[in-house]
Formats: structure tokens, sequence, C-alpha cells
């Protein structure tokens, strides 16, 4: 459905994607795993075009084109169908989590505001957050911000949703009401990208499996399969560092 194959991107000389060959299906649950500076975050902005490429190949349902030659209305289109969730949340800071959730459907889609908020209402129910519609970002947790995000992201009824690192920024207590709506959206068939460190996600959610290191993809599969019994070094030394990790925070 949506995909690159060689994927370069550099950022003045320091390549950050050494020709990567990526792509998700319907329906799929993909998280994408590696250390920090392995070109993920790089990988979903070029999906988006948050981020110019340098070269490879761009699929989109029936759009195959050189991913430099993709015209502004292609890419308009492209991204219309796409859904963006960022560590960060990017909540505007003046607007109800309501107002932020009808932003893009008012403003990029043109859709009536009573449709728009009609819409919103339902988003944020679904999140879990239809008692806060009201509220300011700065009135919430960073969860229930996070949540707030992925309403917005839903809302136009994308075909695919990107998240980067949707806890990280999160305390570890509110990082559980985050991962329950994402695993909620999967179960219901949500086709979703996600760029990683919750383990347990990974292995017990996602369908695939990729395994990032300075820009290439050293390996990819079934979750169970890359997490539980990786053949490359690369993704064993991974699992073991990040294994070695959460034994020190538990003791
Ligand atoms: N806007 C940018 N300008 C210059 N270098 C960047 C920029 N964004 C990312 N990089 C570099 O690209 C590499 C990969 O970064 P990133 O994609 O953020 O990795 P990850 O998300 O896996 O941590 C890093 O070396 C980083 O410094
Ligand atoms: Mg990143």
């Amino acid at each position: 459905m949506l995909g690159v194959k060689n994927l370069h991107k550099s950022f003045g000389r320091n390549e950050v994607l050494k020709g990567i060959d990526f792509n998700v299906d319907k329906g799929e649950v993909i998280a994408i795993i590696g250390s920090s500076g392995s070109g993920k975050t790089t990988l979903l902005r070029c999906l988006a075009f948050l981020e110019s490429s340098d070269a490879g190949e761009f699929i989109f349902d029936n759009l195959h084109a050189d991913i430099r030659k993709i015209s502004k209305k292609e890419i308009r289109q492209a991204r219309m169908k796409m859904g963006f969730v960022f560590q960060g949340f990017n909540l505007f800071r003046n607007k109800t989590a309501l107002e932020n959730v009808m932003e893009g459907l008012c403003t990029a889609r043109k859709m009536p505001e009573a449709q728009a908020k009609e819409i919103a209402i339902e988003m944020l129910k679904k999140v879990g957050m239809g008692n806060r519609a009201n509220y300011y970002p700065d009135q919430l947790s960073g969860g229930q911000q996070q949540r707030v995000a992925i309403a917005r992201a839903l809302a136009p009824n994308p075909e695919v949703i990107l998240f980067d690192e949707p806890t990280s920024a999160l305390d570890p207590e509110l990082t559980g009401e985050v991962l329950e709506v994402m695993v909620k959206l999967a179960r219901e068939g949500t086709t979703m990208v996600v760029v990683t460190h919750e383990m347990d996600f990974a292995e017990h959610v996602a369908n695939r499996v990729i395994f990032m290191e300075h820009g290439v993809v050293v390996e990819e599969g079934p979750a169970k399969g890359v997490l539980t019994n990786p053949q490359k070094e690369p993704t064993k030394r991974f699992l073991k560092r990040l294994l070695r990790q959460e034994d020190s925070e538990e003791s």
C-alpha cells in the first residue's frame, strides 16, 4: 500500500538513509526499532514528505514514481491519506482538545464546522477523551495530550498512521493509556507504522518488526521471530542492550 524502494537521504555529508526498502500493507502494524540516530525518524519524515529525499521510488496505492519527481499535488494527495503522531504531541497551546482535532478537517479539508465537530467528538471519545473536549493542552497530562494527538491523526480517516516514538516523552505511568489506545486501533485493523522502544508492544501487537542501524534495514520479519530469535548480530546486540537496561531499571 505505502512504501519506498532504495530510499536515500543525506543531511549535508551525513548519509542517513542508505537505500531503504520499506512497505506496509493494509491492516498491517509495523514496529520500527533501532538505536538513536539510526534514521527511524528520518524514514517516517521522508515517507510523509516532511523531509525531501535524495533518491528512491515512492509507492502509495496506485502512485508509483521517482520520489524526486512527485508533483506538489501528488504530495498533497498522499499526505491527505496519512496521519502522523509525533513524540512531542505538537498540539496548538491556544486551542482546546476539540479545536485541535477539528483544525485539520476545517483547514486542509475544508469541511463544514458542524461536520468537523461531530467527527472530532467521535474521535475524542474513541481515545477516551470525550470528557476533556474543552480542555486546553496545558490542562491535560502528557498521556492525555498524546491521546488528543492520536484523535487528531484519526479524524480525517487516513489510510495509514505513522507514529514516531509516541510514548517516549511520557512518564512511565502515562505510557500505558497511550499504548492501550494504540492496541485498540490495531485490533480494529488500522494500518500503523510505529517507531518504538516498547518491546512488549512490538512483540504482541505488531505483525512485523523492522530493525534499523546506521541507515539500513538490518533485519525484518514477523515480530516474534525478530525479537525472540534474531538472526543478525546487530539485532542481537541491540536487544541484549535493551534487556540489560530494563534489568538495571528494575533493580
Ligand atoms: N534536520 C536534520 N539536519 C541534520 N541532520 C539531521 C537532521 N535530522 C536528523 N539528522 C541526523 O540524521 C541521523 C538520523 O537521525 P534520526 O532519523 O532522527 O534517527 P532516529 O530517529 O533513529 O534516532 C542522525 O545522525 C541525526 O543527527
Ligand atoms: Mg527518532
